[in-house]
């Protein structure tokens, strides 16, 4: 006979997790739980538009281009708005970076907090009409001085975030979180709109078998990189990789995290500084595969040590489990030397 599925009464929700964490940390306000749940706000609204896109006409690009001379898709511009409005409403934000907008948001005197937070509001743009996984993207940094918002206090190095999360949209809605003390995934349960905790202390595995990059690309690459890629074909160097690219950051960073390997976007002869943007996209998925464990680097030093100059500053990068990140930064100094 099949068991009855069992309704818990005391299930472990995100704002649940959170708060029990704040009660930890020392000197909390509460803000920090006030602002994911504000972006938790956001992701809900977000999944629903992804899950209703088709009926919704929410399909199709938003005929205008970003800063980066991107196209800018209508769901683009509604995950946007959300994450822009539900952080000034939350109280706890004095400024933003979009990936949506060439210049920082600054928040009104009256709703400013100390927290500023860089996002990618959607993440996987390309996937949005052919139903492949896409996510949102986002970092969180404290304003440690009393000066007002300006573009400055966004180039912070990575190493100070206090939190980092993205959302995954996929066959089911997660969104995956570090407050500094390890990882957690969290499942959007529909039937009540509430996230909740599906797995703890996330650790990526030590070594994986799959490689992720686009590989279409590699005629453009450093020869390093070549050789990486090569050698991970060859049955004479050990039993050869798989390889998976969805093309949204959150989807593959998402199953390196969970079955290990590599996702690399290292330089191109086009994009000769990568195409992923640091402060929305690289720092805080490093944040988090360093917290899980693994590495993240930009084939230099740690992703996280990079002070950045500019609020869309674009960066190389190589993430994931701990041996295959060491293996490819080996490459790379040897063919530096
Ligand atoms: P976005 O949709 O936010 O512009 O990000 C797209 C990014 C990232 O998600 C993905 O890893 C990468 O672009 C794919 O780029 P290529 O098509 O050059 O492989
Ligand atoms: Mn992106
Ligand atoms: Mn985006």
């Amino acid at each position: 006979m099949s068991k009855i599925p069992s309704i818990s009464s005391d299930t472990m929700t995100l704002t649940r997790h959170v708060l029990a964490q704040q009660k930890l940390a020392k000197n909390a306000t509460g803000d920090l739980t006030q602002l994911l749940t504000s972006i938790q706000t956001a992701v809900k609204v977000v999944s629903f538009a992804v899950r209703k896109a088709g009926i919704t006409q929410l399909f199709g690009t938003a005929e205008k281009t970003n800063v980066q001379g991107e196209e800018v898709k209508k769901l683009d511009v509604l995950a946007n708005d959300l994450f822009i409005n539900m952080l000034k409403s939350s109280y706890t934000t004095c400024m933003m970076v979009s990936e949506e907008n060439e210049n920082i948001i600054e928040v009104e005197a009256e709703q400013s907090g100390k927290y500023i937070v860089c996002f990618d509001p959607l993440d996987g743009s390309s996937n949005i009409d052919c139903l492949a996984s896409i996510g949102s993207i986002f970092g969180i940094y404290r304003k440690e001085t009393d000066e007002a918002p300006s573009p400055s206090l966004g180039l912070q190095p990575g190493n100070k975030m206090v939190a980092a999360g993205y959302a995954l949209y996929g066959s089911a809605t997660v969104m995956v979180l570090t407050t500094g003390n390890g990882v957690d995934m969290f499942m959007l349960d529909p039937s009540i709109g509430e996230f909740i905790l599906i797995e703890s202390q996330m650790k990526i595995p030590l070594r994986g078998k799959i490689y992720s990059i686009n590989e279409a690309y590699e005629n453009k690459w450093e020869p390093a990189i070549k050789e990486y890629v090569k050698n991970k074909k060859d049955p004479s160097k050990g039993k050869p990789y798989g390889a998976r690219y969805v093309g949204s950051m959150v989807a593959d960073v998402h199953r390196t995290i969970k079955y290990g390997g590599i996702f690399m976007y290292p330089i191109t002869t086009d994009a000769p500084k990568g195409k992923l943007r640091l402060q929305y996209e690289c720092n805080p998925m490093a944040f988090i595969v360093t917290q899980a464990g693994g590495l993240a680097t930009n084939g230099k030093i740690p992703i996280l040590d990079v002070v950045p100059t500019s609020i869309h500053e674009r960066s190389p990068i190589f993430l994931g489990s701990k041996e295959d990140v060491e293996e490819v930064q080996a490459l790379i100094n040897q063919h530096a030397n």
